[in-house]
């Protein structure tokens, strides 16, 4: 029996330590920003979630169709790849045969179901979303790729910011026009505004990346 009690600190102390170590992974695991983090961070916390809003916009179709991982755009809201063969080209503009801007102009065209902006052409494949058999990236992967200055034409936080304040094919999601048989297109699961805010908490907080997904 005494034996039993000199026993009971020690494996008290052990489960504590345990315990402790155990809370002290978890919160380190919900980001991946260096540091010791020893205690839940509520700006973190908020910046992830911001995050997680901003990826719903990112791989929507109205922007996700833009951002492929193979030689061809997507269309619609079941992203099925581009009519009449149209690729990538060089530059993510087509080729001379069969360009971008051949058949979209600066702005929608909703007579004949054709969308528009300014230089529409593809994201580039360092700004690829989505894998090469069409499905979208994990949430950390897009995040990962969209925060990569050696891919993303070296933007920071607040330059990524500006973009989605700003850039006329960011605009274009949000007044997408009319498809070819005269139907509007969906819009993106949140206003500008809302993704506006969502990326500036996201910033603000140092845009950090979910770790596990
Ligand atoms: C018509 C095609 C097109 C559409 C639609 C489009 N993009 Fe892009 N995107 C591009 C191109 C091209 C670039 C490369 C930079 C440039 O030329 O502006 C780019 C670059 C970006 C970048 C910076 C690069 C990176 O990956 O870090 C972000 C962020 C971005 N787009 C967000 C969006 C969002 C958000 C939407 C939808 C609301 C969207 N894009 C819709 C073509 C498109
Ligand atoms: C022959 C004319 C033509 C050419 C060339 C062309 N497009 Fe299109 N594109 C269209 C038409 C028409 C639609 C509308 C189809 C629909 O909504 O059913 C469309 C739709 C799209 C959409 C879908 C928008 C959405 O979210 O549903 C994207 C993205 C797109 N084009 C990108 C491109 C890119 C990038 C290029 C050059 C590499 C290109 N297109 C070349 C005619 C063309």
């Amino acid at each position: 029996m005494l034996a039993n009690h000199r026993l009971l600190f020690p494996v008290f102390l052990l489960i504590l330590v345990v315990c402790v170590g155990g809370i002290a992974l978890s919160t380190r695991a919900g980001s991946e920003r260096g540091g010791t983090v020893s205690a839940p961070d509520p700006k973190l916390a908020d910046g992830l979630a911001a995050w997680d809003q901003v990826y719903s916009v990112l791989t929507s179709p109205r922007c996700i169709n833009c951002h492929t991982a193979t030689n061809y755009p997507q269309q619609g809201d079941d992203r099925h790849r581009h009519f009449a063969n149209v690729i990538r080209g060089p530059e993510g503009k087509g080729v001379p045969a069969l360009n971008c801007v051949g058949c979209h102009q600066a702005a929608n065209a909703d007579s004949t179901g054709v969308p528009g902006g300014p230089n529409w052409h593809l994201a580039p494949l360092s700004m690829r979303w989505q894998d090469t058999n069409d499905r979208p990236l994990s949430s950390g992967a897009v995040c990962r790729a969209v925060t990569d200055r050696s891919r993303n034409e070296n933007m920071d936080g607040h330059a990524l910011l500006k973009h989605h304040e700003e850039a006329a094919l960011v605009l274009w999601a949000w007044n997408p026009g009319r498809r070819p048989d005269g139907t509007t297109r969906t819009l993106p699961p949140l206003t500008h505004a809302e993704f506006v805010n969502a990326t500036r908490r996201w910033v603000d907080a140092g845009t950090p990346c979910p770790r596990l997904k």
